[in-house]
Parts: C-alpha cells; sequence; structure tokens
C-alpha cells in the first residue's frame, strides 16, 4: 500500500519504519525542513534504538518530504503530529491542520485518514468534519527506548471507526503484528489511549508515595513491596518501579489533558489528579533527602534523558531536579549516555563523579549498574533504585523507598 506519515517524531518515524519493512511505500511528511533534510540524508533526529538502522535497511520503500501533495493518491495517511498541552489544556492545533492540508490534496475519496496522535474523545468526529474522507482512530502505546520492537509486537490494536471497511483496511495493515485487534467506536478508542496512560501514571505514583512510607520505616525497603504484590496477577509486576517520578513527552502532558477534559465534561478525575500530585513532590523529595546529608557544594547527576535508552529530555524529573539543586545554591555537573541538556555542564561519567561532593542517580541507565564501589566513600542517592544499598556505606547513603537499616 501507499502509506502517508504526517509528523516525523518518534511515533511517525517508528511507524513509517516498521510499515516499511513489511513492504509498503511510504511517505513521510512533515513541516520541518531541517528534520526533512537529515532524514534524506540517513540522519535520524532522535536516538531511538534499531531506528537509524531501520531508516537504513529501508531507505528505498520511504521518501521524506515537506510537500503534503505527495500524499495525493495514498491509500492511507496516519496523522502521528504531536498534540502538546498549553495552560494545562489539550492543543489540538496541529491535527486540525493536518487535516485540512489533507482535504485540499487528497485526490481519492477511498483514501483513508488514520489518527495515531494522542487526542481527546471527539476529535476523529471533528477530523471527519474535515476531510470528508474515512477516519479511523488507532491510538499508539509504543514506549520511547523500545518504540520498534512496540511498534512490531504491541499488546493491542484498538481500532476506532464508524465505516466496517475503513476499519477493516488498518486492521489488515496491522495483522502481521499478530496482538489482539479490538474494534471500537472513534471516542472508545481515543478514550482507551488516555485511561491507558493515566492508570500507568497512577502505579506509579502509587508505589511512590508506599515508598514515602517506606522511608519512615526501620528495614522497609519499596523494591521488595513492590515486587511481591507485583505477583499478585490481578496488580502485575510493571509500572511498580519508585523513584523520581514519571516524565516525558506524554504522561505528564496527557494525565493533565485528561483532567482537563473531563473537568470541561462536568466530571472529576481525582485518582489522576491525586497522581500528578505526587508526582510534583518527588523532585522536592529527593533534594530534601540531599540536604539531609550534604548542605552546600558540587553535585553530580547521572542521567538527564526521562528514562533510559531515550535522547529525550522532554519533562525530565532529571532536568527538574538539575533546577532544583541551582535554585537551593548547589553547583551542579552532569552525565548521559545519550542526551544533552544547558541546564547543567555535561561531563564525562568519570569527572562528574570524581569532581563532585554528592552524587545522584536520576535516570536508570544501565551505565549506572554496579557503580557501588566507586560511590561507596561518596554522598550518594539512588532516585532510581540501581544500587545494590548493602554494598554502600550506611551514612553517606539514601535511596529512594528504602528505611533505614539495622
Ligand atoms: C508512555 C506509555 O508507556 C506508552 O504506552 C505510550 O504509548 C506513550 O507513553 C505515549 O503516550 O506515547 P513513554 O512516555 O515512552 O511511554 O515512557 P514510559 O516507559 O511509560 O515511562 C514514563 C515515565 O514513567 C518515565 O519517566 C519513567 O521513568 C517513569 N516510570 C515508569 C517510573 O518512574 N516507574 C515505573 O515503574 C515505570
Amino acid at each position: 500500500m501507499r502509506v502517508g506519515i504526517v509528523g516525523l517524531g518518534v511515533v511517525g518515524l517508528a511507524t513509517g519504519v516498521v510499515l516499511a519493512e513489511q513492504g509498503h511505500n511510504i511517505v513521510g511528511v512533515d513541516v520541518d525542513e531541517n528534520k526533512v533534510e537529515g532524514l534524506r540524508c540517513g540522519r535520524s533526529p532522535i536516538y531511538e534504538p534499531n531506528l537509524k538502522e531501520m531508516l537504513d535497511a529501508n531507505a528505498s520503500r520511504i521518501k521524506f518530504t515537506t510537500d503534503y501533495s505527495e500524499l495525493s493518491d495514498a491509500d492511507l495517511v496516519f496523522i502521528t503530529v504531536s498534540t502538546p498541552t498549553v495552560n494545562g489544556r489539550i492543543y489540538l492545533g496541529y491535527v486540525f491542520d493536518a487535516a485540512k492540508r489533507l482535504s485540499d490534496v487528497l485526490r481519492r475519496n477511498d483514501s483513508i485518514v488514520v489518527i495515531k496522535s494522542t487526542v481527546v474523545p471527539g476529535t476523529a468526529r471533528k477530523v471527519k468534519e474535515i476531510v470528508k474522507n474515512d477516519v479511523v482512530s488507532n491510538p499508539e502505546f509504543l514506549r520511547e527506548g523500545s518504540a520498534i520492537l512496540d511498534t512490531k509486537r504491541p499488546d493491542r490494536v484498538v481500532i476506532g471507526s464508524q465505516s466496517k471497511e475503513a476499519g477493516d483496511v488498518v486492521e489488515n495493515l496491522w495483522r502481521f503484528t499478530g496482538a489482539p485487534v479490538i474494534r471500537t467506536s472513534w471516542e472508545e478508542a481515543e478514550m482507551i489511549k488516555y485511561a491507558a496512560n493515566s492508570f500507568l501514571a497512577i502505579k506509579v505514583s502509587f508505589i511512590n508515595e508506599i515508598a514515602n512510607l517506606c522511608e519512615r520505616l526501620p528495614n522497609c525497603d519499596v523494591n521488595v513491596v513492590a515486587k511481591t504484590i507485583g505477583l499478585d496477577r490481578r496488580i502485575a509486576p510493571y509500572f511498580l518501579n519508585a523513584g523520581l517520578g514519571w516524565g516525558g513527552s506524554c504522561f505528564p502532558k496527557d494525565t493533565q489533558a485528561f483532567v482537563s477534559f473531563a473537568r470541561d465534561m462536568g466530571e472529576r478525575l481525582r485518582i489522576v489528579e491525586a497522581a500528578i500530585e505526587v508526582n510534583r513532590e518527588r523532585v522536592p523529595r529527593v533534594v530534601n533527602m540531599l540536604k539531609s546529608l550534604l548542605t552546600r557544594g558540587k553535585v553530580c547527576v547521572l542521567g538527564v534523558a526521562f528514562k533510559p535508552n531515550t535522547d529525550d529530555t522532554r519533562e525530565s524529573k532529571a532536568i527538574e531536579l538539575i533546577r532544583a539543586l541551582k535554585a537551593e545554591g548547589y553547583e551542579v555537573v552532569a552525565y548521559d549516555p545519550k542526551a544533552r541538556t544547558e541546564e547543567a555542564k555535561m561531563v564525562t561519567l568519570d569527572e562528574c563523579i570524581s569532581s563532585s561532593d554528592a552524587v545522584i542517580i536520576a535516570t536508570e541507565w544501565d551505565e549506572f549498574r554496579g557503580l557501588e564501589e566507586r560511590l561507596k566513600d561518596k554522598i550518594t542517592i539512588d532516585a532510581r533504585r540501581v544500587l545494590d544499598p548493602s554494598k554502600m556505606e550506611a551514612s553517606k547513603f539514601r535511596a529512594i523507598g528504602l528505611g533505614v537499616q539495622t
């Protein structure tokens, strides 16, 4: 099939390369000329495991352009543009712009417009009014850091559609994944995406509150609690890692947008609101942990990406931490294997550790595991639980969710 992708962020690129690998011809459109130019020269705009290799291997079936008219005879076009939260509300301008541009260029009335961007319920219905062609809501559940893998092997494929035929075309497209397919209405598909992200954010905030409590009890480790409650299949072990809180380009914006959307509908999502509040307290809490061991000096922050295996720093808790430390008068240096920030001087791992008075682990990169021997004599705060506490010097070490060991 001839497949268009509008918006070349992580979702657009992962969708494009995976469908190209399946033999489809892809036309990727983005308004950012630099990004398109880079992609044409084989440069990936982001670090994502296996993305560059997939771009190279499928280059003959992928074309990048800023020109929407290249989509005029597409069988289907995915909208994968960003939907930022502005003043606590979702901004849908990029989705509607894309829909308007598509309505201008699509020459065939059987071209299908597929919305993958995260959008509040009611959006597909509005897009349908703009484009006239069939519209399918096909929310994305991939995670950054494993975007390609998640696109090839999703837990489920959700297809929200009014037209059975259009839904069938999208279902066939994803059949190779072998994932269960759930056919829904537009509104259900849009709701499922928000409910899923909000639930995961709630899970993390829940275990973070349990972690707070564990810190006040002797011999209590949140990791033991999380692991054990996770053995109950109704709870499941995932998204129970206590730490510095959730960040990234999705949870913070989606939970906010969902809460505002609910209020607009005359309902409250109090548990989601509480999860947001708990998440806001993570960084101040870690700063207070540091203060109890060191009141001034130089701090090395290990990790600036919002999670491992990505160079994405959007809404990164590590960056929020750097800002908070600086506001408290600490000098800050940082190291990350892939990500960069202007908020702190970026140095090598060795320099970061050796030049500082204290170390805070802010992102759980594998590279930070096994550093116990080097950190033993230093004030260390493990905000992502990558170190083995039994190998650390108790008087100089604090970890999220770990009570005093007696
Ligand atoms: C999230 C969802 O997991 C995806 O299913 C969804 O498709 C995506 O948002 C999206 O809406 O596009 P992502 O933001 O890439 O994916 O990252 P996650 O792995 O979900 O992590 C989000 C944040 O939660 C990170 O800051 C991570 O450090 C934190 N987290 C996650 C924890 O603190 N503890 C955990 O146990 C899990």
